[in-house]
């Protein structure tokens, strides 16, 4: 009796502990009303932040426009070589970091640890963005190409990355492509292998007042 009451324990406590870890998004909106003719316009880089967060509606939008599904065949709003689907964005926030799933439009943790001033390195004044997007590829999905292998993968990153400008811009947001970032620092809080390389990043956020 009292081994079902531990094992009863264990299942509810694995669920719990499994769905903090696992955040369903809310289906992106599609419809903001800036033309992509005007993003095109208005896009440029700004590097002050507020700290008012992101809700969670905004950033479905913003990482369905870098990385999203948008075919009932799996494709994705970016386009990579070979459909090899390389390129993970990692969303880095004060509660920690979750990579983000294009296939269920789910967030999954990685790790509880803000990383935020490992992303941000050498230029500390964008520390305080509340979201960094992590724009990583992972080599081995694109195979062996030799010297091709990160050029492909460094143009992946490029789609993906110019969809988060578009998006911030279209979603009143501001946000900065930067390639500089704490690599060492961040392979070690994520996990990660020696196949994935740190493309670039995006800290997001409302301009400062
Ligand atoms: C590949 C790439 C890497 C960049 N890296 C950084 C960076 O590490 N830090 C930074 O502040 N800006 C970085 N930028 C932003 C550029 O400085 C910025 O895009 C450029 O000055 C042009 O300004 P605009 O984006 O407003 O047109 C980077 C931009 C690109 C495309």
């Amino acid at each position: 009796m009292r081994r079902w009451i531990l094992l009863s324990c264990v299942i509810v406590f694995s669920s719990w502990a499994f769905a903090q870890d696992i955040i369903r998004l809310p289906a992106p909106d599609k419809s903001a009303s800036m033309t992509l003719f005007q993003a095109l316009q208005d896009r440029h880089s700004e590097r002050s932040f507020s700290e008012r967060p992101l809700s969670l509606e905004t950033l479905s939008s913003l990482l369905w426009a870098a990385t999203g599904v948008n075919r009932t065949d799996g494709h994705l709003t970016a386009p990579t070589a070979v459909n090899a689907q390389d390129i993970s964005v990692y969303v880095a926030t004060k509660d920690g970091v979750s990579v983000y799933v294009p296939a269920d439009n789910t967030l999954r943790k990685v790790t509880s640890t803000d990383v935020r001033k490992s992303v941000a390195d050498r230029q500390q004044g964008v520390a305080n963005a509340p979201v960094f997007l992590i724009v990583v590829s992972d080599l081995a999905r694109l195979g062996d190409r030799g010297d091709r292998t990160v050029i492909l993968a460094a143009e992946d990153a490029g789609y993906v990355s110019q969809n988060i400008c578009l998006a911030s811009t279209a979603l009143g947001l501001i946000t900065v492509p930067r390639y500089t970032m704490d690599r060492d620092a961040l392979k070690q809080a994520l996990g990660l292998t020696d196949s994935h390389r740190f493309m670039i990043n995006h800290p997001v956020g409302y301009r400062a007042e």
